[in-house]
């Protein structure tokens, strides 16, 4: 039987680009066939300034704001060497590479905690008691309907790790993101191995990643999430210099595995169980978690709903996106939208579920006890849409 890892898995170490992306076009819009290109103005508008999706970014030749940003970063970044091959083939460079880690190389020993002095840990886990920071990699899926439908149904919101490709392939799905209130990070621009590419790549796979996510839905995201979690302190050091907060993880749903024949969908169902059993068992009792999850395709948008009341019930209610577990009430540049911090989240979107462990304790429950029904269906789709415009802030509750 497959178990989960007791850490993060550096499986991905010797692993090949796993996700596979469509080729990019535009075509009219289907609502019946989401998956189908369509041509969005505002994209079609600003092509130029951009670069070809799909492609390790570089920064333009004519940008000069990008070029300013990047001339005041690069003077300080560290002296460390790229690393194997942007499809993440390190077979090469492994066998040379110190065994203490010098670089905090997460994609070798899973190092969070940089050995540079002056930069943050990444954000693995979160200090709540038996709460989970909850997150989707790789979209915004073209097909992702039904699952944004299901998480709004069930008011709950999520950090939402987009790839700047996807947001120029499916604008309108980027959009719906922030609409629907949930937490919009950078999964980079064209999600290859960051580790492997050289200082000025590396900024604009953050930069532009950003700059299209900030055109299609006005937000500046201060967040980000290395694809495959290949971050060092070079990535680090170019990431907090744009402002931008690295988000890992401690556990692995492997989901991403399956659709590549890595990964089986039994084993999938495991990890889910065991972070269940785990939270159940009080294992994140004096620190919540994060797993990596996908919206990748329908089978990972499918297991996320399929287990989605039995992984809320194992945590109480405490589902959160990772900016309230952070207490980023300002997760973007702009600072006229607020983000609920943690007690915010909690206490507007109460748990009404049960709490199955086998001697209760913490913050279990709350739900009834502070006499808010739990919002769902039309109710709470409109709650969610709402905007309380309050001057010039818009409140994400
Ligand atoms: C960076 O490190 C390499 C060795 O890894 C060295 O050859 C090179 O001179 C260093 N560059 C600077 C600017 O210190
Ligand atoms: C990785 O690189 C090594 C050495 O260059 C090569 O022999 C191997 O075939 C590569 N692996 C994959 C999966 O491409
Ligand atoms: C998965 O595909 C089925 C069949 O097309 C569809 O009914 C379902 O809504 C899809 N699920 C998600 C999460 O997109
Ligand atoms: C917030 O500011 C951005 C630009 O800085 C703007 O695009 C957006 O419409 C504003 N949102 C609200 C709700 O005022
Ligand atoms: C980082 O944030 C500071 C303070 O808000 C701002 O002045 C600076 O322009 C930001 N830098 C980048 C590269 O976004
Ligand atoms: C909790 O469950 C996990 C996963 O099954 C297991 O590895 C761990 O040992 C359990 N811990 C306790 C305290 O029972
Ligand atoms: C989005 O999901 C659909 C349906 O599961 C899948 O066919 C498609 O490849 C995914 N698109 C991307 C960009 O991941
Ligand atoms: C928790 O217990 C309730 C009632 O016994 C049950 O309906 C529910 O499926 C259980 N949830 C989990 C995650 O086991
Ligand atoms: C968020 O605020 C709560 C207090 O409401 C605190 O316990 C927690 O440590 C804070 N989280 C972070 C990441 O600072």
């Amino acid at each position: 039987m497959h178990t989960l890892p007791p850490t993060k898995t550096a499986a991905v170490l010797f692993g090949i680009s796993l996700c596979v992306f469509p080729v990019r076009a535009q075509a009219s819009v289907n609502p019946s066939q989401p998956c189908l290109p369509y041509s969005d103005p505002v994209v079609a508008a600003n092509l130029m300034d951009f670069p070809t999706p799909w492609t390790i970014a570089s920064i333009l030749p004519n940008d000069a704001e990008a070029m300013a940003a990047w001339e005041s970063i690069a003077p300080g970044v560290p002296n460390i060497s790229t690393k194997g091959t942007p499809d993440g083939n390190f077979t090469d460079f492994t066998p040379t590479y110190p065994s203490i880690d010098p670089d905090c190389w997460w994609t070798y020993k899973t190092c969070s905690t940089p050995k540079l002095p002056g930069l943050p840990p990444d954000i693995d886990s979160i200090p709540e008691s038996r709460a989970l920071g909850f997150g989707f990699d790789d979209g915004p899926n073209c097909s992702h309907d039904a699952f944004y439908d299901y998480l709004l149904e069930n008011n709950q919101k999520a950090s939402m790790f987009y790839i700047g490709s996807n947001c120029m392939d499916w604008p309108d799905q980027c959009r719906r993101g922030v609409t629907d209130g949930h937490h919009i990070s950078v999964h980079t621009w064209s999600h290859r191995y960051m580790t492997a590419l050289p200082n000025e790549n590396a900024f604009a796979e953050l930069w532009y990643a950003r700059k299209v996510i900030k055109l299609i839905t006005g937000y500046t995201p201060m967040y980000w999430r290395p694809p495959f979690g290949d971050i060092d302190d070079r990535i680090r050091y170019i990431a907090f210099h744009l402002n931008m907060s690295a988000i890992g993880w401690s556990f692995d749903s492997e989901d991403w595995k399956v659709a590549s024949g890595q990964a089986t969908e039994q084993d999938v169902e495991n990890n889910y169980n065991s972070l269940i059993q785990m939270a159940l068992n009080k294992t994140f009792e004096s620190r919540g978690t994060i797993m990596l999850f996908h919206e990748l395709n329908n089978g990972t948008m499918t297991n996320a709903m399929n287990f989605y009341t039995k992984l809320k019930d194992a945590f109480i209610g405490n589902l959160v996106p990772v900016a309230s577990a952070e207490n980023a009430t300002h997760p973007y540049q702009e600072t006229n939208l607020s983000y609920p911090n943690y007690a915010q989240y909690i206490q507007s979107h109460p748990f009404s579920g049960s709490d199955n462990s086998s001697t209760s304790g913490g913050n279990g429950g709350t739900g009834g006890a502070i006499g808010m029904p739990a919002v769902s269906g039309l109710v709470g789709a409109l709650a969610v849409t709402a905007m309380f415009l309050d001057g010039l802030a818009r409140v994400i509750t």
